[in-house]
């Protein structure tokens, strides 16, 4: 058998990259190898490609120029966390809330799993930057791929290509990223739309710092930069060299006076971080301004100052579509004008895109995720829950001038919310940084579609970090401890809940752009302006020492619903954590059994401390 022939062009002259490729080209037995330079060019023929085979379509050039549609299998549409490992030589390492294989084990099955399996295709070899190129919290990887799917998407989501490549130079290393969809082409057999494997293999080597993924085409089973790199393998390296790699949004607060204060917030998939991060304050905030750094990742950075500094490692948003609509996130809406790639939503008769939400009322006809006709009777959804967005994050008119600042953003505060219907109040501020920790250690939330699995249930996720830590939790809560008793200026560190129903269902918060009421309290919190009440949680929110204006009708009363804690619940919140702690019991921080202590002792206190009535939020007592 004669060896296929990679022909690395002349700006590709990193020697372990080439010789990568040839290996991986040699076991993956590709039909070609493409070398991506990241021009339009080449991504305009793979559009054009994709719309031949069948897995693209095009969208209408008047209403959603140079955009596509795509339709996934059906089996494959979200991430898939039972499939999803840690292979560190330990298994200590790993800890007990991530899937473990023996690295050398994990690397005999998907030895065999990978030979010969792009048959038929192209590789693809992607160069990328997760960050700005050349900023000091950058990183680079290098994805190989048999997705045409997945280059189109990593274009958009990265950045990517020539330049990329000139950085990597002769020598410089890079993080492996290999992914296939696991559906070689035997010869002469035709190609379906969305190639894909049941067999699924999401497989993390933190110590090697590589990735492989085989069976999905999926987000972020496929496009490695994101959850693979920039969350799981950058957690590890993060914790190695005094850093953190966290599931936040990043966003920028400008006062009526210009004073800036930027906050990272981090919620479980699927609960609001896109939103929160474009967030438009309500028309009675005149003057004040919210702008986007990121929307789902931040590597955050101690600077000599002794403050955090933040990047995005992305370049684009992967958004959920479902809920996304002029009224609940404007600046999400003209983001996706044009040059996005839209994935499991329905297609309007001329040639638009649609899902649930997004209009008052659907369509009259449709065709939905699945390629079949839709009726607003059809009683099953038009798009899937879970269908996606990807967009040029340099097209949303919020973005912040600073974005792509390789130094960073300095953070003043962070922010942890779970979607929980009942329990948890609409705002608290933490303490301290020890109480902090533990508060987004413990944070509980429903589960949405953004995984496989049961929704609706109540689950641990610490630090919105559950499916993306790649090392021992336990460890992961020593970093953050650690990480804070190293800073001068530590990031006042905050809890939200946008979530809370009545006993009918019903949202109590309106959430969206009105969350700007909880995030000027926030900031005004950080610079020392609002005063708050002493709760057993923490500190709360006076009703007077926030914002009402042009939010007719949300009376203190209201208000006093969406802030009780109840004690009883409140106890069996606290106690449930037990469950947690106990997985994690060799490695927990000291420091947790002794919040958790003076947390219980509060149940000690007098009714009347329990009884968050409107009273207390009101009056001379308790300002802080
Ligand atoms: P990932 O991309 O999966 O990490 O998720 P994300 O945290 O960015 O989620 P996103 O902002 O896309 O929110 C997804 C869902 O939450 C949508 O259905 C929104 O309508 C809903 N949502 C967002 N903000 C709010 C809010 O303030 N209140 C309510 N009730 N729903 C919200
Ligand atoms: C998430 O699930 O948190 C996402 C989408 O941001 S994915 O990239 O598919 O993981
Ligand atoms: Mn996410």
């Amino acid at each position: 058998m004669t060896s296929l022939r990679i022909d690395p062009p002349d700006f590709v002259k990193n020697r372990k990259l080439i010789e990568w490729v040839r290996e991986t080209a040699e076991h993956c037995r590709p039909d070609s190898v493409h070398w991506c330079d990241g021009s339009q060019e080449e991504y305009d023929s793979l559009c054009r490609q994709m719309v031949e085979s069948g897995t693209f379509i095009r969208l209408s050039e008047e209403k959603r120029p140079n955009s596509f549609l795509c339709r996934s299998d059906p089996s494959d549409v979200a991430r898939v966390e039972d499939r999803t490992f840690i292979c560190s030589l330990r298994r200590q390492d790993a800890g007990p809330t991530n899937n473990w294989v023996h690295p050398k084990e994990m690397k005999e099955t998907l030895s065999g799993l990978f030979e010969g399996c792009m048959a038929g295709r192209t590789m693809y070899v992607i160069p990328f930057s997760m960050g700005p190129l050349g900023s000091h919290i950058s990183h680079i990887g290098v994805e190989i791929t048999d997705s045409p799917y997945v280059v189109v998407n990593m274009r958009i989501m990265t950045r990517m290509g020539r330049k990329v490549m000139d950085l990597l130079g002769t020598d410089r290393d890079f993080v492996h990223c290999l992914h296939s969809v696991g559906a070689p082409l035997e010869p002469g057999r035709e190609d379906v739309p969305w190639p894909c494997n049941d067999k699924k293999y999401i497989v993390h080597f933190p110590e090697e710092r590589s990735i492989m993924s085989y069976g999905s085409g999926y987000g972020g089973n496929a496009l490695l930069g994101k959850k693979c790199f920039a969350l799981r393998i950058a957690s590890s390296m993060a914790r190695d060299e005094g850093w953190l790699a966290e599931h936040m949004l990043i966003l920028c607060v400008e006062s009526p006076d210009g004073e800036k204060t930027y906050v990272a917030a981090a919620f479980p998939s699927a609960c609001g971080k896109t939103n929160f991060a474009m967030l438009i304050p309500p028309d009675s905030f005149e003057g004040w301004k919210v702008t986007t750094i990121g929307d789902d990742i931040a590597w955050i950075k101690p600077g000599d100052d002794g403050r955090l500094y933040a990047i995005n490692p992305e370049y684009g948003f992967f958004g959920v579509a479902p809920g996304t609509s002029d009224k609940t996130n404007y600046n999400a809406m003209a983001t996706l004008k044009e040059n996005c790639i839209f994935t499991n939503v329905a297609l309007t008769p001329d040639g638009d895109v649609w899902w649930e939400g997004m209009t008052d009322t659907s369509p009259d006809s449709l065709i939905d995720w699945q390629g079949k006709e839709w009726t607003p009777d059809a009683g099953r959804p038009a798009a899937h829950p879970n269908a996606r967005f990807t967009s040029p994050a340099s097209q949303c008119p919020s973005i912040d001038p600073d974005w792509e600042n390789p130094a960073g953003v300095p953070i003043s505060a962070f922010i942890f919310g779970g979607r929980r219907s009942d329990v948890v109040p609409l705002v608290y501020q933490s303490p301290n940084w020890y109480f902090g920790v533990y508060l987004a250690a413990t944070m509980g939330s429903e589960k949405t579609a953004a995984a496989a699995g049961k929704i609706g249930e109540v689950r641990r996720d610490p630090f919105a970090m559950l499916p993306f830590c790649g090392y021992h939790m336990g460890d992961y809560f020593n970093h953050w401890l650690h990480v804070g008793r190293l800073l001068s200026e530590p990031p006042r560190i905050f809890g939200v809940n946008w979530f809370r129903k009545d006993e009918n269902g019903k949202f109590l918060w309106p959430g969206f752009g009105e969350n700007m009421r909880v995030l000027k309290w926030v900031v005004d919190r950080v610079r020392g302006r609002a005063s708050a009440v002493e709760s057993p949680l923490g500190w709360m929110p006076k009703y007077e020492s926030m914002e009402w204006g042009g939010l007719d009708g949300f009376t203190a009363e209201e208000f006093t619903k969406l802030m009780t804690v109840d004690r009883e619940i409140w106890k069996k919140e606290l106690l449930s954590h037990e469950e947690l702690f106990e997985k994690l019991y060799d490695k927990l921080p000291k420091e947790f059994s002794h919040i958790r202590e003076l947390l219980l002792s509060t149940f000690w206190l007098s009714p009347e401390h329990w009884a968050l009535a409107p009273e207390r939020y009101t009056g001379e007592h308790n300002a802080d």
